[in-house]
């Protein structure tokens, strides 16, 4: 009988406190749900939008082509509109005139980075490119644009491209002309040239630490664009979830990170202070004299963050152009015999200068209408107010998001033509010299604009050059390879083969 009773009694305390809990989690539910509407709700006097779901918001449309989506809704809601990514209200800034606008006439307004849980995590908002407009960015910026005008500008640096640029020929000719899949030996070749200023030194392109590195850092730049990404970024618990691609980029990073600690660590032994090698050198003067300042940003977490930064910016980037200008000239055999007419004319088969540059305006509009077609960086790195602003009429709040969408800027009808067709004459006049055009921001523009620009555009045109003056390019045959590309913070070919034929000259 005392049995039942203390059974019953325990039956009916444990219905209790499961009704207690389920209404606990309801409640909690209910009150996040709540919060989350709160926080979707577009701020006064922002730009228009598409209407977002609850909870989610705009996000599940940028799961596809979001640069695509973008420019789209930028005919609905116009050059300036908005979208609710899951609770964080995003500017959208889409054709040439908007751009300018923001980027050049209010560059300091629009010169912050969101403060995104994903970066958050990955650089604590350090580094450099990652970094909040203030202090630490202007200090960062500075060392590293005097490290590339000290180890990466003018007569030296050429010189190591064109060193470079002979162990990526030596390497293609050892296809002799079989089909091969350049994407390896591009990426390689590509972070030679900035491995030279960061370390001093290149990687052998059989050294697989260094490859591994690359290839997951990489993977990385193509998972910060996934839908998972943005989910992360509205919703930070997800990191709990035991699956979800946002795991694999966590995993990616802490390996990258530690890779960078070993070799700048390595790369340091030997160091003369206030006689720097490289960035990494640079960097430590820089940390050793300001160690009295509490205030300082230079430390030897940021000093990782803004190697794996630089190595990254320019690798996946100009690796990219490089594969798209191959991927371009061999469906276009009639260009790639312009071009190799203009190089053979202005060269007589010795290796090109930086002065031969404004005497191949061919080559260079070629080069330019690939960076304009291929748009490397579609969305260019995600910008935030840094105060609160006015644009045409609309009020954007301080530390709102903004996303540039470049490549609304290259397929801008107002300034280009059939701009999905791929004619390097945009960029030449009547008489064949070479025109700038406005609308040509693969840089981005302001403030935050690329800082590798100069650089970049150096290692295409020797690189370009000289890999044409030297094979015929082609695909085997009866391939046509996709000029879809595949999509992420950069956009990148979808692998292809291709067959290097040495030129008779
Ligand atoms: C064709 C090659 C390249 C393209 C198309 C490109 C494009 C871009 C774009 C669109 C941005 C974003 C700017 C913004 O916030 O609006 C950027 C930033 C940046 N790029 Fe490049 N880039 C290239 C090569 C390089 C190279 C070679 C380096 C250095 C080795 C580099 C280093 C950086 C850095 C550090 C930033 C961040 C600047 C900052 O936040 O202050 N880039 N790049």
């Amino acid at each position: 009988m005392l049995l039942h009773t203390l059974a019953s009694f325990l039956a009916a305390m444990y219905e209790k406190t499961v009704l207690y809990v389920c209404t606990l989690l309801s409640t909690c539910f209910i009150l996040l749900v709540i919060r989350q509407l709160v926080k979707q709700r577009r701020p006064r006097a922002f730009p228009p939008g598409p209407t977002p779901l609850p909870v989610v918001g705009n996000i599940l449309s940028l799961a596809l082509e979001p640069h695509v989506y973008m420019k789209k809704q930028s005919d609905v809601y116009g050059q300036i509109f908005s979208l609710d990514l899951g609770g964080i209200s995003t500017v959208i800034l889409n054709g040439y005139d908007v751009i300018k606008e923001c980027l050049q006439h209010q560059s300091e307004v629009f010169a912050d980075r969101p403060c995104l849980p994903l970066f958050q995590k990955m650089t604590k908002m350090g580094g450099l490119l990652n970094c909040r407009y203030g202090r630490a960015w202007i200090e960062h910026r500075k060392l590293a644009v005097n490290c590339f005008r000290c180890f990466g500008r003018g007569e030296m640096m050429f010189q190591k491209i064109s060193e470079e640029c002979m162990f990526f020929i030596d390497a293609i000719d050892t296809y002799k002309g079989k089909p091969f899949n350049p994407k390896h030996l591009v990426t390689n070749a590509i972070s030679n040239v900035t491995n030279f200023i960061i370390f001093g030194q290149r990687f052998t392109y059989d050294d697989h630490d260094f490859q591994h590195m690359i290839e997951i850092f990489s993977e990385n730049v193509e998972l910060a664009a996934s839908a998972w990404a943005f989910l992360y970024n509205a919703f930070p618990w997800i990191e709990y979830l035991p699956f979800g691609k946002h795991q694999r980029l966590f995993q990616n990073a802490k390996e990258v990170y530690d890779f960078l600690l070993q070799i700048t660590e390595h790369f340091s032994q030997g160091r003369v202070r206030q006689s720097p090698r490289h960035y990494i050198d640079a960097y430590l003067d820089e940390m050793e004299q300001s160690a009295s300042d509490k205030a300082t940003s230079f430390s030897r977490e940021n000093l990782i963050f803004s190697v794996g930064e630089l190595i990254i910016a320019g690798t996946e980037t100009t690796t990219n152009v490089l594969r798209w200008a191959i991927l371009y000239l061999a469906l276009y055999p009639n260009i790639q015999e312009k071009v190799q007419k203009e190089i053979d004319s202005v060269l007589n088969g010795r290796l090109p200068t930086l002065q031969d540059k404004q005497r191949m305006p061919y080559v260079d509009a070629v080069l330019h209408e690939v960076l304009r077609l291929c748009n490397v960086v579609p969305l260019g790195i995600f910008r935030a107010t840094s105060q609160d602003t006015v644009v045409r009429g609309y009020t954007i709040p301080r530390d709102t998001m903004v996303i540039t969408n470049l490549y609304s800027v290259h397929f801008d009808e107002k300034y280009w033509s059939q701009p999905a067709s791929f004619c390097p004459e945009r960029f030449l006049d009547s008489t064949g010299n070479f025109v700038k055009q406005d609308a040509f921001l693969p840089f981005s523009v302001g403030r935050r604009h690329c800082l590798g620009e100069q650089l970049a555009k150096m290692e295409l045109f020797i690189f370009f050059t000289t890999l044409l003056q030297r094979f015929c390019l082609h695909f085997p045959q009866g391939v046509i390879p996709s000029l879809r590309p595949r999509l992420g913070m950069t956009l990148q070919p979808l692998p292809y083969s291709i067959c290097a034929v040495r030129r008779q000259q």
